[in-house]
């Protein structure tokens, strides 16, 4: 975690003043420490290089917690499937069993070998057209970076980034532009900072875990915030999110969304029965960002044919998307939030 960072950063339980104890720095970095709250006494530690700004007191399903553990425990049982998981050649398995043995070798290190099974496995799990609407919002949100900051420097804060899809391209496909990778699962943070050291992009890239609906940044302190489908995958949390998101904004937040037909009843029903619905459709989003003061424009629509993702051969039960449950046409856009003047 960059020292530049500190500036930014407050108790993101009761917003108050951080005292730091810093243990360990290396090159501006702080490597280990800790920030305790001048107010409310809490403690959020620094461990290599990872704040983890996390309150106790909202329920956090870490599914990369638990499909992990999940994954190493049944394959640690069961040695026949890992032989055929790993051993097997790529195009022989299935897209979701490349999908899972992309993440066993990224959590083994060897990510020349993940980066080819999840390239493979996103072929066969979307179609053609699903793949280009999600590169196009890609290329919207590069595109509109890269103004905002003159092709220099900035940084950029991405919420609940999971596998990084977006900052993957933003680091790689800009040289200025530093991210604060985040996401309430410290887990997929280590995966990804153990990736960009070994691609050689550690320095552009910080990493804090916190859970949106409690944001560790002062008021008005982010003047770039983005998001590849992370509102959409935050439960029970839209109030809150939106409310957050008006609190930190400085700037712009630029949202890659995936909309759901506001028709499919089937769906909505599923979507509010996880606490999803709200994000999940464009009017509701919209609806949620505008009561929160936020003037919130979809831009770069367009329309794909989605079908449900592909099942393991290899593994019972173990999927890649819950959604869509049938075949549909979703709308990839970017949403484009500001405050309102
Ligand atoms: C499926 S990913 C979204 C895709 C991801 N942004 C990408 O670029 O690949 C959703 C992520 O949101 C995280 N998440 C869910 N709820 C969250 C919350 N309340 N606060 C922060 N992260 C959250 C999950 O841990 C997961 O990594």
């Amino acid at each position: 975690m960059h020292c530049d960072l500190v500036d930014m950063l407050q108790c993101p339980s009761c917003g108050g003043t951080l005292f730091w104890q810093v243990q360990r720095v290396e090159r501006h970095q702080i490597l280990e420490g800790e920030a305790r709250c001048t107010n409310c006494s809490a403690t959020y530690p620094v461990k290599d290089g990872i704040g983890i700004f996390l309150t106790p007191d909202l329920p956090r399903e870490d599914l990369w917690e638990a499909v992990d553990s999940h994954l190493t425990r049944f394959l640690k049982e069961r040695p026949d499937i890992e032989e055929k998981l790993l051993g097997s050649p790529l195009q022989s398995l299935s897209p979701a069993d490349q999908h899972f043995r992309g993440m066993v070798l990224a959590e083994r290190g060897l990510y020349r070998e993940a980066e080819e099974a999840f390239a493979q496995a996103s072929v066969g799990i979307y179609t053609d057209e699903y793949r280009r609407g999600s590169r196009a919002q890609i290329d919207f949100v590069i595109h509109r970076l890269k103004h905002r900051f003159l092709g220099g420097e900035g940084l950029v804060v991405d919420l609940a980034s999971g596998m990084c899809t977006l900052v993957d391209a933003i680091l790689k496909e800009t040289s200025g532009i530093r991210t604060v990778i985040s996401d309430f699962s410290p887990r997929v943070l280590r995966r990804q900072k153990a990736y960009y050291r070994w691609c050689g992009l550690a320095d552009r890239t910080e990493f804090l875990a916190f859970d949106v609906r409690k944001m560790p940044f002062k008021n008005n302190s982010i003047s770039a915030l983005t998001t590849y489908v992370g509102l959409q995958n935050i439960q029970d949390g839209a109030n809150e999110t939106v409310k957050e998101v008006a609190r930190v904004l400085s700037g712009e937040l630029l949202a890659v969304c995936l909309f759901h037909p506001e028709h499919d009843v089937e769906t909505r029903e599923c979507l509010r029965s996880y606490g999803l619905e709200e994000f999940a459709f464009e009017a509701s989003a919209l609806d949620a960002l505008s009561r929160a003061g936020l003037d919130a424009r979809v831009e770069n629509a367009i329309a794909v044919r989605a079908l449900p993702t592909p099942k393991s051969r290899l593994i019972e039960g173990a999927g890649i998307d819950a959604f869509p449950l049938k075949e549909t046409v979703l709308e990839w856009c970017t949403v484009v939030v500001k405050r309102k003047q």
